[in-house]
């Protein structure tokens, strides 16, 4: 009996130690955000939704930019209640459609006084079609983030020193940028299958990257500074669309070797608060740290044309 209870004594140690392992660094700033705004998009579950209580119990006021009312209202509760703060509201935002990007701009810059950080963290991980006729990948996790924050600028500038953090991927090291697919085909890579959705995916990761790389160029001097991550794998929402055999297999393997939410926001935070680290502006994250991206991803000339295209693409020259 009593070996009994020891075996599993030791195995239960071995996994908490395991677990502990596998949910890695944590963010280790004790920063306070009183009288700061901070956006979270994508803050009704997952990752963005722990972001989102964190950045509230430090005191910042947190917008939380997400595209269904009632998922939003939902979150508000349930962010206000972790973090025992009230100072949390809901503003409509659906990053696959250019018209709602602009509108919720518009109704923040009213409404709102300052932004000291915006956190672009949405993401899906399925294919289809944005309103304008975008693949939803590149148009929800790239293009919309994209045009997001350049009309949300001026205010940035306004109330640096101040901070933009997106979310990217690891699997942004798959991703290609086939400029020419681009000017063609809307989608930016076509089908259906699990490599289809898989390699699209990591485009539009490799676009937050370059994007991050290029921003940090033209915000030089004006103390906005700007960082892209990878938070893990983490077991969140974001397998919801694959079909129910690849769910029931990721979760089994996610419960054991992927990070939970809680972790998987840990690298966010340390970009959007930890002080000193202005310098690194432009690079890319993981395990709250620095890491060194392939020559593709801090391609001067790549992240200047992608630039220019989704001004283009987003309407914005
Ligand atoms: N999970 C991982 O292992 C992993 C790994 C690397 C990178 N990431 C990145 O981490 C970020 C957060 O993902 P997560 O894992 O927390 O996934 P998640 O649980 O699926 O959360 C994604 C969030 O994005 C929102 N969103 C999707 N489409 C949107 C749109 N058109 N407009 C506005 N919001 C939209 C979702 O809202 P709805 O609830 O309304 O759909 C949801 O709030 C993503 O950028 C993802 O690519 C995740
Ligand atoms: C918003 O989310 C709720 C709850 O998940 C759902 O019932 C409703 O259909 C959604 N609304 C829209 C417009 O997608």
């Amino acid at each position: 009996m009593s070996e009994i209870l020891l075996i599993a004594g030791v195995v239960i140690g071995v996994l908490m130690i395991f677990r502990t392992y596998v949910n890695g660094a944590r963010c280790k700033s004790k920063e306070k955000l009183h009288g700061k705004t901070v956006i979270v998009t994508g803050s009704n579950t997952g990752i963005g939704r722990v972001t989102a209580v964190d950045l509230a119990r430090r005191g910042a006021r947190v917008i939380l930019a997400c595209r269904n009312q009632t998922r939003g209202q939902a979150a508000v509760d349930i962010v206000q209640r972790e973090s025992r703060s009230k100072n949390v509201a809901y503003m409509e935002l659906d990053l696959a459609s250019l018209k709602s990007v602009r509108s919720f701009t518009e109704t923040f810059l009213k409404t709102e006084r300052r932004l000291d950080i915006l956190i672009n963290n949405a993401g899906v991980y399925m294919q289809g079609t944005t309103e304008d006729g975008f693949g939803l990948m590149f148009g929800v996790n790239h293009l919309g983030h994209f045009l997001l924050t350049n009309l949300l600028l001026d205010r940035l500038k306004e109330c640096a020193p101040s901070r933009i953090v997106t979310v990217s991927s690891y699997l942004h090291n798959h991703g290609n940028l086939d400029f020419d697919t681009l000017r063609t085909h809307k989608e930016f890579g076509v089908g259906e299958s699990f490599w289809n959705v898989f390699r699209i995916y990591s485009h539009s990761k490799l676009c937050n990257v370059l994007f991050t790389h290029e921003l940090a160029k033209r915000l030089q001097g004006t103390h906005v500074t700007c960082y892209s991550l990878h938070p893990g794998a983490i077991n969140s929402d974001l397998a919801r669309n694959l079909n129910k055999m690849s769910r029931r297999l990721l979760k089994g393997i996610a419960a054991l070797f992927f990070k939970d939410v809680e972790a998987g926001a840990q690298t966010t935070l340390h970009c959007a608060v930890q002080e000193g680290i202005e310098a690194l502006s432009g690079r890319y994250f993981s395990n709250c740290a620095v890491q060194k991206v392939k020559a593709m991803a801090q391609d001067d000339a790549v992240a200047k044309k992608l630039w220019e295209v989704s001004e283009t693409l987003s309407g914005l020259s």
